[in-house]
């Protein structure tokens, strides 16, 4: 069929691991939030879903560190934490090993991406199907964008990634929702951890909700560092789905700092069909 939802979420792995700390009714709106990104994603009637994340070496490491890796596995299983410690069962994810082939067979016609048969999910993904396919019922095709190691993947690259990946999808007969994790400020295993800049946070959400590519192929990564921590490296998930939904405008469902999770978290909406 085609791509029938876009959007992007946090995975903080304090959103489950230390959730009750936040405000109560800020956590409410949060969890809100995912629940309506939870229900647009089922009344589109996704066949699968493709979820493009910045893994925190946990299956890449420095010994081979693919800029981008698409997973080909017969199934997942996450998360690799500690489950008593993100509070997230460990569990089998579905996964759909032809539509993977399939996309990457298209993808790799202009973009180098890996593959994996092998992908155990960290809480970059495993936070975000917590809440999003609490009964792991829907396919899932992991994406990966390195994000964590230097040199990081250009802006520039992520955005002809997600090009690339709206033509698979377009391509295959499913039914797909496309999903970016993560991307906001944020200073992890670092002094600073628990900083947040919520001004650089909303004007990069405003950027991805209006597709404004030239504004968001345009950030440093200097400068990135410098304003927003090395965390918000990962909003290269985000301009790669802004590039794959360039066509629609989006609309933010949730975007406020939250200090005991240490980020702003946002969610958004970017293709609705
Ligand atoms: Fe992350």
């Amino acid at each position: 069929m085609s791509l029938v939802y876009a959007g992007t979420c946090c995975h903080s792995p304090a959103i489950t691991s230390r959730g009750e700390m936040a405000d109560p009714i800020v956590r409410a709106q949060l969890l809100a939030a995912f629940e309506r990104q939870r229900q647009a994603i089922e009344d589109a009637e996704a066949d699968a879903i493709i979820m493009v994340s910045s893994e925190h070496f946990a299956n890449f490491f420095m010994d081979n560190m693919p800029t981008f890796s698409i997973g080909m596995a017969d199934e997942y299983e996450g998360p690799i934490e500690d489950p008593n410690w993100l509070k997230i069962p460990r569990t089998t994810i579905p996964a759909n090993p032809d539509l993977s082939l399939r996309i990457i067979k298209d993808v790799i016609q202009t973009v180098d991406v890996c593959f994996s048969q092998e992908w155990k999910f960290d809480h970059g993904m495993a936070v975000p199907l917590h809440f999003l396919t609490p009964n792991y019922e829907t396919a899932i095709i992991p994406v990966n964008i390195n994000c964590q190691a230097l040199p990081i993947s250009p802006l520039q690259r992520c955005w002809e990634l997600g090009k690339a990946l709206r033509k698979a999808i377009d391509a295959a007969p499913e039914r797909i929702a496309l999903i970016g994790t993560g991307g906001t400020s944020h200073w992890p295993c670092t002094p600073d951890s628990g900083k947040i800049n919520n001004e650089w946070d909303r004007e990069l959400i405003d950027h991805l909700i209006n597709k404004r590519k030239d504004a968001l192929l345009a950030y440093c990564d200097e400068k990135v560092y410098q304003d927003a921590g090395p965390g918000a490296f990962e909003m290269r998930t985000s301009v790669c789905i802004a590039a794959a939904s360039e066509e629609q405008s989006g609309e933010v469902w949730f975007c406020e700092p939250i200090p005991i999770y240490a980020t702003t978290c946002c969610i958004t909406t970017l293709f609705q069909l």
